[in-house]
């Protein structure tokens, strides 16, 4: 999309995610199990995607742009630690077939996403947008 910047970009990712959940959510609740494993797939692919696009990507590039390698980097990787564990509780319920578990522990992942999102929205998105413009033709291959 041509009109698309590092903060659209990275919004979008954030869309895919919820998007990913909110399919995953009715496969598990319509109890049909090839369904709910192909949608528990999608969902933890766009999540380590988005995670892997911010970690290796945006925040090194934020980091070198800024210096500001004590600033809400630190706060993010540490909030992508804790998304990460809860994934992996919702890993092991998908490999026994759990859903009702795979979804509680869902809820909670995403009452994290929630609050982390914003922050990255609100704050760090427009920050890194403005930092890094000059070097977004440079990043946005790297994010596929
Ligand atoms: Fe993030």
């Amino acid at each position: 999309m041509s009109t698309q910047n590092l903060e659209t970009f990275f919004i979008a990712d954030h869309r895919r995610c919820d998007a990913a959940w909110a399919a995953l959510e009715s496969a598990a609740d319509g109890g049909d199990a090839p369904t709910a494993v192909a949608a528990w797939r999608e969902f933890v692919d766009a999540m380590q995607a988005n995670l892997r696009r911010e970690e290796e990507v945006l925040f090194p590039a934020f980091e070198g742009e800024t210096g500001m390698t004590q600033g809400p980097t630190v706060v993010m990787r540490m909030e992508h630690e804790q998304m990460r564990a809860v994934l992996e509780q919702m890993r092991s319920a998908a490999q026994l077939g759990q859903w009702s578990q795979v979804l509680d522990y869902g809820d909670t992942l995403m009452m994290l996403v929630q609050q982390h999102n914003m922050k990255e929205e609100g704050v760090l998105f427009p920050m890194a947008g403005r930092a890094l413009h000059h070097r977004w033709p440079e990043l946005l291959p790297r994010l596929g």
